[in-house]
């Protein structure tokens, strides 16, 4: 995939980041995920006052693109609100080894751009459990 289609992505992460719920935490996340036939979903992280119902950035945009039955996709990209870049947590890394392949991208940059990682899921969740698991 090009720099150019990473950097359009995470501006997309960015935008979506503005329509963040986090008055807890106070630290908002916007998520934009590519389908691998071209469609983008953005997510933002959605708290509650009961904390646990919180969803993250990336699952609010999983579940709305497996809502309109999309099963295939490219790659996600994050921003989040610290000086670092915002990596998934455990449980939306779960959800991703459920329709992602090893080669799915994650790129994630803090908020002003001058830090970027890109990986693949096969880097940052090996040795996951998944569908193939229960054949
Ligand atoms: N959060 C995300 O949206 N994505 C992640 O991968 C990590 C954490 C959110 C959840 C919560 O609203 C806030 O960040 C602080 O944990």
């Amino acid at each position: 995939m090009e720099q150019k289609q990473l950097d359009d992505l995470l501006q997309l992460a960015k935008e979506a980041r503005e329509h963040s719920y986090a008055p807890y935490s106070k630290y908002r996340v916007g998520a934009a995920l590519l389908t691998k036939d071209g469609r983008i979903y953005q997510g933002c992280n959605i708290e509650n006052a009961s904390y646990t119902p919180t969803i993250c950035a990336e699952r609010t945009a999983f579940f709305k693109a497996i809502f309109d039955g999309v099963r295939e996709f490219a790659a996600i990209a994050i921003i989040g609100s610290g000086v670092l870049p915002a990596f998934p947590c455990g449980v939306c890394r779960q959800v991703m080894s459920e329709f992602c392949d090893g080669d799915f991208i994650i790129v994630t940059s803090n908020i002003d751009g001058t830090e970027v990682v890109t990986e693949t899921l096969d880097q940052m969740m090996p040795h996951r459990f998944g569908p193939k698991d229960l054949l």
